[in-house]
């Protein structure tokens, strides 16, 4: 899903103190998105954005991966003119945002977190009210608004009130009006949050044709699997820094090593006890361990090699071992190793449930 076009190359580099430049070195093009040194303090001084380095290539699926209150949308805000970078440098297809927000406005699509479709209107109506806001030119809204139809899957409820669409289709219908000036970058801010699996991966496929046709997407998300299957290039925020960048591929690299779960009889007892003796296990040098809901993850280069004594040395300590498992890491790992902590999705699964029903 990459640019044709200009090789660029990905520094992956990971500041354990602050943050890490998501950078990707664009030889002669230009890019979609570049940003220097960003920092935004809302007005009640909370600094939601705590100085941001980012580079996305014109072409590139791009995700924005963090949990609750990160700075996903601050930082979206700032990038589609909503708001005013505190300091910083941000430029958007090549305008600045401070001095040319109305060039950058006319040049991106922008589908909030909050669906902004209008649940009177029908499908049909709320695409063409967007042509009419966006300024096409009226000879052509009718035919744009029956390929954005189209694109998103809605042309057999065109004439249906957008009140009575499932979760999903709401969303797609929001996709479709963000995109009725053919922009070049969309903005996605969590598109898919709170919808099932089946109407998240409609919407990838969207995402994905809209990408293929050549646009660029920005897109933020809290689903690992989410930035995983769709993004060239993520870099994971954490209280309004980049703690990573990189590739999912590369992201998934840096964990190094593989990782042994291990599912445990017993409760945090039990758990603290293992990952204790997972901690200090001689075989295992710079081992990551984590608690999990059925026990503890370990992830180290010798997790194969050793994992069996660790089970024996759990066994030998009193603990019940019920089953184990080796595999490669995950974007899941990713986070762990980075946060020390999953990525809380309790709460979008929460909502996820409200929304499917
Ligand atoms: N208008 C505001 N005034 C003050 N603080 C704000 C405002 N909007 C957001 N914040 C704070 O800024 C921080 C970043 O919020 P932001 O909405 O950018 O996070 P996010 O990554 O989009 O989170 P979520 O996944 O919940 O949407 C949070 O601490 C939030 O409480
Ligand atoms: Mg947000």
């Amino acid at each position: 899903m990459s640019p044709p076009g200009p090789e660029s190359t990905v520094d992956s580099s990971l500041d354990r103190d602050g943050s890490s430049r998501a950078d990707t070195q664009v030889t002669g093009e230009s890019t979609a998105i570049d940003v220097d040194g960003l920092r935004l303090v809302y007005s009640d001084g909370t600094a939601a954005v705590q100085g941001i380095d980012l580079t996305v290539p014109e072409g590139e699926f791009f995700g924005f991966l963090g949990p609750n209150g990160a700075g996903k949308t601050t930082t979206i805000k700032v990038f589609a003119t909503l708001l005013s970078p505190t300091s910083g440098e941000v430029r958007v297809n090549g305008f600045d945002v401070r001095s040319e927000a109305r060039k950058i406005r006319e040049t991106i699509g922008y589908m909030a977190q909050e669906t902004s479709i209008d649940p009177e209107l029908t499908a049909g109506e709320n695409v063409r009210f967007a042509c009419e806001a966006y300024g096409v030119p009226r000879g052509e809204r009718a035919e744009r608004t029956a390929e954005l139809l189209d694109l998103v899957g809605l042309v057999d409820v065109a004439d249906k009130r957008a009140e009575g669409f499932s979760g999903g289709m709401k969303k797609r219908l929001d996709a479709a009006t963000a995109l009725v000036h053919r922009p070049p970058l969309v903005f996605l801010d969590e598109p898919t949050t709170g919808l099932d699996p089946k109407a998240r991966n409609r919407l990838w496929e969207y995402f994905r044709r809209i990408n293929d046709l050549g646009t660029t997407i920005f897109l933020t998300t809290q689903y690992l699997e989410e930035a995983d299957q769709l993004c060239d290039r993520l870099a994971v925020i954490l209280d309004g820094r980049i703690v990573a960048a990189g590739s999912p591929a590369d992201l998934k690299r840096e964990v190094g090593g593989e990782v042994l779960d291990v599912e445990l009889e017993g409760g945090p007892d039990a758990r603290d006890r293992a990952a204790t003796i997972a901690r200090e296990f001689d075989a295992f040098e710079d081992a990551a361990v984590a608690e999990t809901e059925e026990g503890i993850s370990v992830t180290a280069e010798t997790a194969r090699q050793y994992g069996t004594d660790l089970l024996v040395a759990l066994r030998d300590a009193g603990l019940t071992v019920i089953g184990f498992n080796i595999r490669a890491p995950t974007l899941d790992d990713v986070f762990l190793a980075i946060t020390g902590d999953e990525l809380d999705t309790a709460e979008t699964d929460d909502t996820r449930r409200e929304a499917s029903r």
